[in-house]
């Protein structure tokens, strides 16, 4: 063999110069974070909390640099979180459990489980909902800073987009009770009834820490000059606009509606946010059909030629697709899901959503 292709079979040594950089970066990472970790367990045996959240914000740092921008994040927001007052992370009302008096007719309360993970959203829209639950987790932060978190927020969108599950995944992020406020016990024929019943909700809200979710706001927020305008509900509408704006409780105020064109437009500059749903793109749709899914072996499903097929389903039909497709594979002992399994619950789901179409979805989907 000749001396040149001897040289190259033999394994090339590690250049010294990069090899020994890399190890003393490596030392130097272990020696940070022993140093820190010292520096942690001695801060909390002293109990200095203060010094024990500034290195674990140092560890943050450090990890940025590293390019760990996850991790980083992770820890300044638990650092975050532990800096928020006690009282303002778990001021769950402690005598909570239902509302009582007139108040049990007018708004039903629970405690959430559903999370913001749960959810398949766009960036842009999961960005804002995010905004709203670092606002919250901040407040005692910002109100440092004469700065108030973001509280009164309008939902748009159509049936089934996920109005209802943001309200809820809201209140289980920020484990504070939802009280839905319940339309049909509000509303009353009487005159100044309906207004003194909205006081009560109102008052609550200061009482009772919570997410206030008002679903189906169109049948208070309807234009003022509509030709619907009854008296009454002109007078709840101004009653709900003032209330609305003179509120500052540290409650959430979620309102709902499909109908964004009936809302009077004095209502939306009163609401801190305004965030538009919209039916899911074939990307979501997949993401909604994988995500319930999960569980199941779903390598025989081709996705692209399904994406055409949901087109027009909201959020709520793509969940009950998938979860008829996962019925059918249970039912039949099988484990993995087939083409034919989400196409015969699209085929059914199509027949039972014509069918049942209100004629605002209608006229939504131009079918
Ligand atoms: N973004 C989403 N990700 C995953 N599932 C969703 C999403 N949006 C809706 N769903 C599913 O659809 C169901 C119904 O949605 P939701 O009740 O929130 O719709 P809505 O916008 O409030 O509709 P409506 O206007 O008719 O009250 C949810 O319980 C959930 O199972
Ligand atoms: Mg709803």
């Amino acid at each position: 063999m000749a001396k040149a292709d001897k040289m190259n079979t033999l394994p090339l040594p590690p250049r010294p110069d990069r090899t020994s950089q890399r190890i003393s970066n490596y030392v130097a990472n272990i020696m940070a974070t022993s140093q820190q970790l010292l520096a942690l367990l001695r801060s909390h045996i002293d109990g200095d909390n203060e010094h024990f959240l500034s290195v674990a914000m140092q560890v943050a740092a450090h990890e940025a640099r590293l390019g760990h921008g996850n991790f980083a994040k992770q820890l300044r927001d638990l650092v975050d979180k532990a800096r928020t007052p006690k009282a303002d992370r778990t001021s769950k009302p402690i005598p909570f459990a239902q509302p009582k008096g007139d108040l049990a007719s007018l708004i039903s309360a629970s405690y959430s489980e559903t999370r913001l993970a749960s959810m398949v959203l766009p960036n842009a829209l999961e960005t804002r909902l995010k905004r709203i639950i670092t606002e919250q987790l901040q407040q005692h932060n910002l109100n440092k800073h004469g700065l108030h978190p973001r509280r009164k927020i309008l939902l748009v969108g159509p049936s089934g987009a996920g109005k209802t599950m943001t309200a809820a995944a809201l209140a289980g992020e920020l484990s504070l009770p939802l009280f839905t406020v319940v339309f049909d016990g509000l509303i009353t024929r009487f005159m100044g009834e309906t207004a003194a019943k909205l006081r009560l909700v109102f008052d609550a809200m200061l009482e009772t820490r919570g997410v206030y979710f008002f679903d189906e706001f169109d049948a208070i927020g309807a234009k003022r000059t509509a030709e619907n305008d009854v008296g009454e509900m002109r007078r709840v509408l101004n009653s709900f606009l003032q209330f609305l704006e003179n509120d500052d409780s540290d409650s959430l105020i979620i309102a709902a509606t499909n109908h964004a064109e009936l809302l009077d437009s004095a209502l939306f500059r009163r609401f801190d946010d305004v965030i538009h749903y919209e039916l899911p793109d074939s990307a979501i749709a997949e993401n909604i059909l994988k995500t319930r899914l999960s569980c199941f072996d779903t390598k025989g499903v081709d996705w692209k030629k399904l994406a055409e097929k949901t087109t027009g389903f909201c959020q709520a039909e793509v969940t009950k697709i998938a979860n008829e497709a996962a019925k059918r594979v249970v039912l039949d002992g099988r484990s993995q899901v087939e083409q034919d399994d989400l196409l015969a619950a699209i085929k059914e789901r199509e027949t039972v959503s014509i069918a049942h179409q209100s004629p605002a979805r209608t006229k939504y989907l131009g079918t």
